[in-house]
């Protein structure tokens, strides 16, 4: 647990750390982060229709889903009648959704919600296929015209299956055909490829594709089409490098709340897809969760972890005795957050003991561990941390090198910033920033960042031009007292004549 041991570290202190914004310039600006939404395949199969979907985009609202980033109302296969219209445009079955899919389109996206739909690239999509010979309900050689529907209705997500090619097809150009066919809609469309295994030509292609055959609400299964949960973590592990914002491994859709796994289980689901970066695209009946359900799909620090601007997809570091170790970076270059997931594969419960060193920290420093299914803040280790995982469960932590974040005494958004009045940033001839002209009542925001042991000299660079002494106060987010600076007037004769001052602080 903590070090107490007493050790001197002068450091610097930055007035004023303020970070930029970082626009990303790079590729397709749709999907930075996973899609997030529900999908009608895993609960309902073919057996869609308006009402049920109009009700499940309120549920959307109703549970939180769309507010904790679920915004995705994605309708699968057999959405639509098996013949097309007149001029051969896909339309809608006309007795489950009487009213169209642009009016399921506006309903949707009046809900504050997007609107995702499903197509194939062959003849008949997969249940049309099994369902009616005569279907043309693929896209196959009508991707333009497709797409042009697809775009008048307000979609703004394909899923698109692979079943039933056309003889002689090729799947990468069928593929392509329908991405630059949605390109060319000027819509704004992700991308889904459902083609059952990863190619190399589909990061350029779609925003996501599918890893593996299709999920089963099953825990582990023996080698098929269908897949449990532990084994599509096994087959997606591997392709973790073709990850990154704007472009996911897609390991299938969420089984959390079908039934039939426990609901260890389904935290691991859950886990395991926000470590993977991995779409969560819930696929049970939001309209009547338990609670319990409700609580996995919403956890915020988890949904955190899966939507992590830097888009890296966690890997497996080690695996001992049915316990593995899986480490996702999170934040920028300079971060040393990190999200890590402990996976217990065994039938029962797990003692086991993470060197800290695996994952990526030295054996000396001290870490700390925030607990996201128990919301919790475990306190610093160093060198070990030992906790026990239920079968077929999966902790999760973000662990961070000591980071202390205190207030003096609050925090002032950059936009109060002015030139001539309040806190304002200023260089020094160091190019070091600087916060100044700082009055009673002003408040600013700091922040230390730490390695190691708990006291320190602190050093401030301090000026004034008041002609009596004045005190900067160093205060905790919890209100307490750190320390104080007395600014003396007779070392500094204006704004921009700095001296060094020193205090000893103890950190808790
Ligand atoms: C395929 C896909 C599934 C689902 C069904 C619909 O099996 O992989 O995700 O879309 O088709 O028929």
């Amino acid at each position: 647990m903590k070090n107490k041991t007493p050790f001197s570290l002068i450091f610097y202190l930055w007035l004023g750390l303020f970070t930029c914004s970082q626009i990303f310039a790079q590729g397709n600006p749709i999907l930075l982060t996973p899609p997030m939404g529900w999908n009608s395949w895993n609960i309902f199969k073919e057996n869609i229709n308006e009402n049920q979907i109009k009700e499940i985009a309120d549920a959307m609202v109703s549970t939180g889903m769309r507010d904790a980033g679920y915004i995705y109302l994605n309708l699968d296969d057999n959405w639509m009648a098996s013949s097309r219209d007149e001029n051969g445009k896909l339309r809608a079955d006309p007795q489950r959704f009487p009213s169209g899919m642009k009016a399921l389109g506006d309903y949707i996206h009046g809900k504050g919600l997007k609107f995702g739909i499903y197509g194939d690239r062959g003849i008949r999509t997969c249940h049309h296929y099994h369902a009616n010979m005569n279907s043309r309900s693929g896209s196959y050689g009508l991707e333009t015209q497709d797409a042009e529907t697809f775009a008048s209705w307000g979609v703004d997500y394909l899923k698109y299956d692979n079943c039933d090619p056309s003889p002689g097809s090729n799947m990468q150009e069928d593929y392509a055909n329908m991405s630059n066919a949605l390109k060319n809609t000027g819509r704004d469309i992700a991308f889904s490829i459902c083609a059952w295994g990863f190619h190399n030509w589909m990061p350029n292609t779609g925003n996501l594709w599918r890893t593996t055959g299709d999920i089963s609400d099953k825990w582990d299964l023996e080698p098929g089409f269908f897949r449990g949960i532990i084994n599509i973590i096994d087959e997606n592990e591997g392709l973790a490098s073709h990850a990154k914002p704007g472009k996911w491994n897609d390991p299938d859709m969420l089984q959390i709340g079908n039934g039939g796994c426990t609901n260890e289980e389904y935290k691991t689901q859950m886990s395991m897809w926000s470590i993977m970066a991995a779409p969560l695209l819930a696929g049970n009946d939001i309209r009547k969760m338990s609670s319990a359900i409700k609580d996995i799909l919403l956890n915020k620090e988890i949904i955190a972890v899966n939507q992590d601007s830097a888009g890296i997809q966690g890997r497996r570091i080690k695996s001992i005795n049915g316990v593995e170790v899986w480490v996702k970076p999170l934040g920028d270059a300079n971060s040393n957050r990190k999200a890590i997931a402990l996976l217990n594969r065994n039938g029962n419960t797990a003692n086991f003991t993470l060197d800290i060193t695996d994952i990526g920290y030295s054996a000396t420093e001290q870490i700390s561990f925030r607990d996201l299914w128990d919301k919790k803040d475990l306190g610093y280790f160093s060198g070990e941390f030992s906790t026990s995982i239920p079968s077929h469960g999966t902790n999760v932590y973000i662990t961070d090198r000591e980071v202390f974040i205190h207030k003096v005494p609050g925090l002032i958004p950059a936009t109060q910033f002015s030139v001539m009045s309040g806190i304002q940033i200023e260089s020094d001839s160091l190019e070091n920033s600087n916060i100044g002209y700082i009055n009673d009542g002003d408040w600013a925001a700091y922040q230390i960042s730490i390695t190691t042991a708990n006291s320190y000299i602190l050093i401030a660079k301090l000026a004034t031009n008041s002609s009596q002494n004045s005190f900067m106060d160093l205060t905790l987010s919890d209100g307490s007292q750190l320390g104080s600076f007395e600014i003396d007037h007779n070392k500094s004769q204006g704004w921009r004549d700095w001296y060094l001052d020193t205090i000893d602080i103890s950190l808790p």
